[in-house]
Parts: C-alpha cells; structure tokens; sequence
C-alpha cells in the first residue's frame, strides 16, 4: 500500500506534493518520490526512507513544476532502494502506483523480448514501460493508458504524467482508492481527501474501473467499459489543518492521552440528550430483525470485534461468528439475509476488509461499516457507516481507535439487548450510566503511566513476553502482544489464560515475562490458579489488577500495576491502557520508531 498524489496547479506543485505526502505517509515510508513535468520535459527525485529524505534531496538538488505526480512507498515487489522508488519512468511516461500488478511477470517478459531495459524489481514499471510501448507505437498518451489498463491484472490505483503534456495528468482505479480533487484552474489527485485537504474540499470518488483525463479545466471519467461516466462531486469535511503532536513526544502519546476526550465524544453521538437511551444517528439499525451477527476485521480492529462477540452474546443473546478479513471470504462462508454483517475498520481502507466487504454485499440482510474515516471505500460501500468519532490517528499503533471502536460496540450491545428484548428498562440505564464513567476511569487509568513506564525499563531486557487474559480479557491479551511487537519488536504472544496449560506453558522460565489481565470479575479465581502455574515453574508474572485484586493475589508475583475499580462490563476499555502504556514505554526503552515502526504502515490496501 502507498500513498499517491498529483498536481496540475498554477504556482510550484513540488512543496504542496511534498506536504500532501507527508498526510499520506501513514500508507508507507519505505521511500518516496516525485516527478514533474515542465516545458515538456519530466524530472525526478526520489529517495530512500521517509518523506523528510526526499525533502533533503529536493534542497540539494530542487525540482520544479507545475505539474506532478508524487509517491510514497510500502514495498511489496523489490527492496526499499531508490531504484525501486516511484515515479517510475519509461521513455515519456512517469507512474506512481498504489497495489499490486498480478501479471507483470508475464508482461516484463514479452516487453523484454521486445526491447525494454528494465531498472527496478517492482511490478510497476510494466505499467510505465506498456504505457512507453503504446506510445512509440503511435498512440496518444489517452490510448496508450486506455491500452495498458486493459492488460493488467490485479488491483491497484495509478496516476501518470507524461514528457511533452504539461496539462495532463491521466489516474486509473481498481481496487485501490483514488480522489479528484478540483480547484479553481487546478486539478488534483490523491489516494484520500486529507492528502487533498491543504489543497481542495471538493472531491470526486473513482469508482471500481474508473479511470480519468484530468486537466486543469477538468476530469473526464471513463468506466471501466470506456463509456464517459458521470461521478458526483462532494465537498467532503477533511480538517485542513496540519495534524500535530500538540506538547507530545510522540503522535502516539498524544492519541493515547486524548482517549479520556474522543471517547466522551463517541458516546455523546450515540446517547439521547438524557443520556438515558442508544441511539444511532445515521440510520435504521434493528438487531432483532437477525438470527446471527458476523464481525470481520483486521489486525486492533479484529481484536475490538473479539471484545464486541462477549458483548452482544452476553447482554443481547444474538450469536457473533468473528473472523480477520484475510481469511473470511477464502473460506466461502454461507451469509443469509437475517445476518448482519459488520466491518470494522479504522481507516476505512483496509484493503482485506474491503474485500470481504464486497463479498457479503448482496448476500447478506445489513452491511454495516464501524469507521473513523468518514468518506473511506468500506463507510461509502457499506449499507449504514457508523463512525467512531476517534479523530484522526496519525500514529501506526492504533490507540485511540480501538477504544474508540469498544466505546461504540458497548453501546450497541446495549442498543441490541433492549431491540431484542433481553433487558429491563431499569438495567438499561444502569449500563449507559456506567458507559458514562469511562472518560473518567480512563483518566484514572493514565495516571498510572509512572508506574508503566517503570515496569517497561525491565520489559525491555526480555526476547519473549506472554500476556494471559480470560473471557474480555483474552482480546486484551491479544492486543497487548501485538502492540507491544509492533512498537517494541519484542516477541509476545498472547492466550486465553486457560489455554496457557496445552502447551505454551513449556515455554515459561525466569527469562519471561507473562503479564496478566485479571480486574476483579467472576473469572478472576481461575485467571489466579492460571498465574500459580506460572509461578510454580519460576515464571515472573506482571500482575495488572485493581486494587481488590492486588490484595487478593500479589503474593510472589513479580510487579503489580493497580487499575481503578471497574465493572467487569466495561473493562476491557480500561486494560487497554496498560497494553497501549507498556508498549509505548518499553519502544522508548527500546529506542524503536515509536509512530512509524519498521515494515508496517498505518494503512493496509494490499491483500
Ligand atoms: O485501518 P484498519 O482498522 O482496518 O487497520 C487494521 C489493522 O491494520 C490495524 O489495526 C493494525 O493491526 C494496527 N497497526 C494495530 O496497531
């Protein structure tokens, strides 16, 4: 997944594709590049890294245009090397691209054959060299394009400049998201409208086969059958402003810390003005109308619907299958018209939930989509979108997202039981009134960040960490191992505390730590006898508990981290913030990339 834009403006276009890059940057920073076109002739940099890498090679070697194409890069085919870096360049043609070309070795090799020099390993530079071919043989740069895309496989997004056009920008859609974006005598391209934000508000989506002439008097869109198609154009609500890290050292931290303020923002959308009822603004959502509710995600966001599978099985009685997205609709599961469906996503774009999206589309009774990206490709495919309000999350760890996502799932839950008739009025409102204390259990809970940062200076020595969780608490664990290997690139698991005796506990010694999610709750005894077997085979075991809990088992373990009191209902919300804390200070610890670890990216839009 990468991140693309394009500029035919009227001053210089490199400084406003560098800073729309930079809003792209959570799709990838393997490397970037841009190229221009000016008088007819194009120009290039490109380097490896970050955006701020391509800065510096602008200031020693600047570039200049009013007219370009920029990229930043997640890897998939080659290296992150220059060579591999967008725009790639064959004879008058540049691309960027955003995806994956599933038939470019069949097609490097018949342009080899004919003649071309390939210079990258990517699959991309088919796209520049078919596009170059098409050309040479006579076409103009429309045909040319218009005959590359009908030999490509795969799915992916691509907008292309050509040598001798410095009013011409050409973008095509196939499974990737792309925008136009329209200015007054300029035209824009971006992979999203916040990378088109400082630029435009007034954006048209391409659709699935799309593809676009864009001028600076306008876009001509094409379907995928070639017939001129007529796309709305929306003035969408992107804040402009350049996103920050206000007093914080990390994007992280910040997201981290703004959970107590989203989080009351996110209920207030979906509380009555009395806080005494669930409602959900944006549309009719009856639970009592299914027999079944499938939750499909990715990565956090899985681990949320996990949380939300107790919850609805619990207080609604409705069944919950959930699954991660990658493997959803390869398993060609039946799907009926009384199941409800819901994708999670945070940004919206997760390229395996978009997927599995479109399989349950004309299957299933309700698409539903839970977003914090309003105007992303899973909301506006979706029957109803349902936001979660978290603000923009900048860094690549999700934190504010997640609880976010919770916060939403324990309302509906509530929502469902009443609609299915599984609860009393009275209990009701005894529910919404304990959602209500979140923002400030929350605020309680950060206020242990001393004693996580403490503890996260002896996380930091070990190779392994195990986190053990029952019931709500086994997703924690679950998030609390990939947070802290994404963030730390220590190896963690986590288990169902329960489960830790079929075999993982081989893995116990004194080198390991196993931290555990037990607040007091009606598991808590069994979580305990869990821990002893721990601790009976000289595991060192983090304790992560309330204060009842800690005067009940801290006997011999190793370090105890005391949370407020919370109804077992809602606390998986309130153990999201150690899992969020220990791996944010143990990367510091650490010295890792806390908001741009290695290989990931924040966006996923390949398969
Ligand atoms: O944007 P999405 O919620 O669809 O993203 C899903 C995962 O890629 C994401 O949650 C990922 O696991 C995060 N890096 C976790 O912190």
């Amino acid at each position: 997944m990468c991140g693309i834009i394009g500029i035919l403006g009227k001053s210089d276009a490199v400084s406003l594709m560098v800073t729309a890059l930079k809003r792209l940057e959570y799709r990838g920073y393997d490397s970037a590049g841009i190229a221009t076109v000016t008088d007819g002739v194009l120009g290039c940099r490109r380097a490896v890294g970050k955006l701020v890498e391509l800065e510096a090679t602008l200031a020693t070697a600047p570039l200049q245009g009013k007219a370009g194409i920029g990229h930043t890069r997640w890897a998939t085919h080659g290296a992150p090397t220059t060579a591999n870096a967008h725009p790639h360049i064959a004879g008058p043609v540049a691309v960027v691209h955003n995806g994956i070309i599933e038939n470019f070795r069949p097609l490097r090799d018949e342009l080899r054959a004919a003649g071309a020099k390939f210079t990258s390993e990517t699959d991309t530079e088919v796209v520049a060299q078919l596009c170059a071919a098409n050309i040479a043989a006579g076409m103009t740069p429309q045909q040319a394009v218009d005959a590359t895309l009908k030999r490509l496989e795969g799915a992916f997004a691509l907008a292309f400049l050509f040598a001798g056009h410095d009013n011409l920008m050409i973008a095509a859609r196939r499974g990737s998201p792309l925008a136009i974006g329209h200015g007054d005598g300029e035209m824009f391209i971006g992979s999203d409208a916040l990378a088109l934000a400082p630029m435009t508000n007034r954006v048209t989506y391409l659709e699935e086969g799309d593809w676009a002439v864009v001028t600076r008097d306008g876009a001509k869109i094409y379907d995928a059958l070639g017939n001129l198609a007529n796309r709305e154009l929306r003035v969408v609500n992107v804040d402009s402003v350049m996103i920050d890290k206000g007093t914080h050292r990390h994007f992280m931290a910040k997201e981290i810390h703004e959970q107590p303020s989203v989080l009351a923002f996110a209920l207030s959308h979906y509380l009555n003005a009395n806080r005494t009822a669930v409602v959900v603004p944006e549309g009719d959502l009856d639970f009592s109308q299914f027999n079944r509710i499938v939750m499909v995600a990715c990565g956090t966001a899985f681990y949320a619907c996990h949380v939300a599978k107790y919850w609805f099985e619990q207080h609604a009685r409705i069944p919950v299958e959930i699954d991660v997205a990658s493997e959803f609709r390869y398993r060609e599961p039946p799907i009926s018209p009384r199941d409800l469906v819901i994708f999670v996503s945070q940004s919206g774009e997760t390229a395996d939930t978009l997927a599995a999206l479109r399989y349950v589309k004309d299957k299933a009774g309700l698409v539903v989509a839970v977003i914090n990206a309003p105007e992303s490709s899973i909301a506006r495919e979706a029957d109803l979108a349902l936001p979660i309000k978290a603000g923009v999350e900048v860094s690549v760890a999700s934190s504010k997202a997640f609880t976010c996502q919770l916060a939403v799932f324990a309302a509906l839950s509530i929502l469902a039981a009443r609609q299915c008739g599984k609860i009393e009025a009275s209990a009701e409102t005894a529910l919404i009134q304990k959602l209500t204390q979140l923002p400030r259990l929350i605020n309680e809970a950060l206020a242990q960040e001393p004693a996580m940062a403490l503890i996260a200076r002896d996380l930091a020595k070990a190779r392994d960490i195990l986190f053990l969780g029952r019931g709500t608490m086994f997703p924690l664990a679950l998030e609390g191992a990939l947070k802290l290997k994404e963030l730390s690139y220590i190896h963690a698991e986590g288990y169902a505390s329960g489960e830790l005796k079929h075999g993982p506990i081989a893995l116990i010694d004194e080198s390991v730590p196993v931290i555990c999610f037990a607040p007091v709750d009606p598991l808590f005894d069994k979580t305990v006898s869990n821990m002893q077997e721990v601790m009976a085979r000289g595991g060192k075991v983090l304790l992560v508990t309330d204060a009842e809990g800690a005067e009940r088992a801290s006997d011999g373990v190793w370090k105890t981290l005391i949370l407020p009191k919370i109804d077992p209902f809602l606390a998986p919300v309130i153990y999201a913030i150690p899992a969020q804390m220990l791996a944010y200070h143990t990367a510091i610890e650490k010295g890792t990339d806390v908001d741009q670890p290695r290989n990931l990216a924040k966006s996923v839009t390949v398969e």
